[in-house]
């Protein structure tokens, strides 16, 4: 795998942080990063581009609360087709302009019963379900070839979050998030299956880019918007739709929660 030219802007620019912003979270650039630069996935030589509807495709930078961030508006999903190694090619560049923390944020279906629609979930740990490793067959030298994965979410940097959530009322739940290819939905029989694994929440994505950087010994952050009931819990059909509104209505929280992680990063 050869490394996307990174534009010069963004190098110079020396990021200390990255986000990954996910379904229907967006938002989040234009509504707290001081924008110093926009740099569309198109715009750079050897990039994937996104292809789900309503994911917009670029790199924002600038700054939050005076720290140097580089977002990503839109990433790259397993499931539109894309080999692992470029739905982690971001991670890869981000680790290349010098980003050490990164904040991964998902919609996800709540399989924990204690979870509402519009709650958040510090992911606590992982499960890897969706067959496969982004670090198979892996080109080049960099970082750890068999990396520890025994608490690939900073335990301290999550204590803080934690705790500023606590002092400002959010109810911000914690578990483990498990990962599928997608695209479709889970059966009911999955979801089921999927608690008795240990997950508390499942999606499409996250696991990925969280192992890539990882093995840079990136310090890790995983945040999801559960945006519905995972199918069987939820009654009704589920549809992308619904989990964009959800993601929609509780833009402030999600956003003032995001700003604050990244203060404290
Ligand atoms: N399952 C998988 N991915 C999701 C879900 C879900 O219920 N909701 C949002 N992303």
């Amino acid at each position: 795998m050869i490394l996307p030219k990174i534009p010069q802007e963004l190098t110079d620019f020396k990021p200390e942080i990255g986000l990954i912003l996910g379904s229907g979270l967006g938002f989040f650039a234009d509504d707290r990063i001081e924008v110093v630069g926009r740099v569309p996935y198109g715009d750079i030589e050897g990039f994937p581009v996104s292809t789900v509807q309503g994911h917009v495709g670029q790199f924002v930078y600038g700054t939050i609360e005076g720290k140097r961030v580089i977002c990503m508006q839109g990433r790259f999903h397993f499931y539109e087709g894309y080999a692992m190694s470029q739905v982690t090619l971001p991670i890869r560049a981000m680790h290349e302009i010098g980003v050490r923390t990164l904040f991964v944020t998902n919609a996800a279906g709540g399989i924990n019963l204690d979870f509402v629609p519009g709650n958040f979930m510090l992911l606590s740990d992982h499960i890897n379900a969706l067959g496969t490793n982004p670090l198979i067959a892996w080109k080049g030298s960099e970082g750890v070839q068999f990396p520890d994965m025994s608490e690939v979410y900073d335990g301290e940097l999550r204590a803080k979050i934690r705790d500023w959530a606590k002092a400002h009322s959010v109810d911000l739940k914690e578990g483990i998030y498990l990962a599928t290819t997608g695209p479709s939905f889970e059966t009911p029989a999955e979801v089921r299956a999927f608690g008795i694994l240990g997950a508390d929440a499942v999606g499409m994505s996250t696991v990925p880019e969280a192992i890539v950087a990882r093995k840079f010994g990136m310090r890790v952050i995983g945040i999801s918007c559960i945006t519905n009931a995972a199918a069987g819990i939820s009654k009704t059909e589920l549809t992308h739709e619904e989990v964009s509104e959800t993601a929609d209505s509780v833009r402030p929280q999600f956003a003032d929660l995001l700003a604050a992680g990244v203060s404290l990063a």
